[in-house]
């Protein structure tokens, strides 16, 4: 079946490859990575990534690949190089429809972006957050925007025709008219997508902390509702499609990893702390750096956590998922993939969302609507609380 094919039905599987190292660890920022910059740890954990590959990935050929982070940008060149040659020796990169790779302005140079292109990435994600430089201080971030528009640069100098943004907004204190600058200045670049995500404080995080001590706190709710409805109406008026809450295609289209995730697809996710799925079956890597190396250099599982999902569960997520998606998600075809009667436990919270007007459904697509686009988390959320005892 062809990768299109596959991507609209949600079957087939993709490859994540998790590369855990940062230049700074952002204060907002819960992902799994890592501030060491020694180069022998970057080659275990290169050794480790090849031996955990060997034993994961079949030689299907993948609906899309995904290198992300931490940075993998970080990484040396001929380190960069390896990697791709590491993956690459599992999955013909160059036959797969999409590779993306993440890339920070402070390390993302000409010469990393020409490897990446010649290894098989035909997409590069571009992690910006914002253009104000008191902002990105506050974000910890180790980059001036300057070194963003270098990083864009970079890319473009190599031949990529695919070059997304990652934009943040609601940074405490921000307003809209930066807001709108920061927007203006990733148009002006030409982007071909962006992702526009609003800041949340996550549990563990430095700016968590701060909160809890009044140090800092969340941005005005009508200044991040205004942000929020103001970039709906400029990419629209610029050409962009909101396929999705956060994200915006243009020239690139939507990202098709990330899409499958929506569709709940199934995917192998390598490296420490990656998760995978399988109809069904979440599987959670061991976390901490250096136990994820010594389990995958003794040849033994990487995995740390395994999950068999209860129908209504793995229901209550497609839900919770899909929900995100413009398009909105086909409760018939959930029902059918997964053999399930959905409409008894989920259509009086689906009637209630409606009277609120946050949801639309025609007794099969659900999707979004008005206020529910803005509080999206919840009202997916409220999907997963709906599973919780059945
Ligand atoms: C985990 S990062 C990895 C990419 C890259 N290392 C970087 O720094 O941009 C992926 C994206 O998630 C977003 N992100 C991470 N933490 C976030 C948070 N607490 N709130 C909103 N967006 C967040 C950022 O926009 C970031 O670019
Ligand atoms: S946002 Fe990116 S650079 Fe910052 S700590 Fe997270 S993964 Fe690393």
């Amino acid at each position: 079946m062809a990768n299109d094919e596959q991507l609209a039905d949600g079957t087939g599987t993709s490859l994540y490859v998790h590369v855990p190292f940062c230049v700074v660890k952002c204060g907002y920022c819960d992902f799994n990575s890592y501030v060491v910059e020694e180069g022998a740890a970057h080659d275990r954990f290169l050794d480790a990534l090849a031996a955990e590959t060997a034993r994961r990935w079949h030689g299907q050929r993948p609906v899309s690949v995904f290198f992300g982070g931490g940075t993998p940008s970080l990484l040396s060149p001929p380190r960069l190089q390896r990697l791709f040659e590491i993956i690459g020796s599992h999955v013909d990169l160059a036959d797969c429809g999409e590779v993306s790779m993440e890339a920070n302005p402070e390390s993302f140079t000409v010469e990393k972006a020409h490897i990446a292109r010649a290894g098989g990435v035909n997409r590069i994600s571009i992690g910006t957050q914002t253009f104000h430089a008191h902002h990105l201080r506050f974000l910890d971030r180790a980059h001036d925007a300057e070194g963003a528009e270098a990083a864009f640069a970079a890319a473009r100098a190599a031949g990529f025709d695919n070059v997304s943004i990652d934009l943040m907004f609601g940074i405490p204190g921000e307003t809209l008219a930066e807001w709108q600058s920061d927007l203006e200045r990733a148009l002006q670049l030409g982007t071909d997508h962006l992702s526009c995500y609003n800041l949340t404080f996550e549990p563990g995080t430095r700016l968590q902390r701060d909160r809890m001590q009044g140090k800092t706190g969340p941005n005005d709710q009508e200044i991040d509702r205004a942000m929020f409805e103001w970039t709906r109406q400029r990419l629209g008026e610029a050409g962009f499609d909101a396929y999705e809450v956060s994200n915006f295609a243009a020239g690139g289209g939507p990202c098709r990893h990330n899409d499958h995730y929506w569709l709940q697809g199934n995917y192998v996710g390598v490296g420490p702390g990656a998760c995978s799925h399988h109809d069904g079956i979440r599987v959670t890597n061991i976390k901490p750096l250096d136990a994820w190396a010594d389990a995958a250099l003794a040849g033994l599982t990487c995995t740390s956590t395994a999950e068999t999902l209860r129908p209504m569960q793995r229901a209550a997520e497609a839900l919770w998922l899909g929900i995100r998606r413009t398009n909105g998600v086909d409760v018939a075809a959930i029902e059918k993939r997964l053999g399930l009667e959905l409409r008894a436990a989920f259509e009086p919270l689906i009637v209630r969302q409606q009277r609120e007007q946050m949801v639309a459904y025609d007794c099969s697509m659900l999707r979004l609507v008005g206020e529910g686009l803005l509080l999206a988390d919840q009202v997916g959320g409220d999907y997963l609380g709906v599973a919780v005892n059945d």
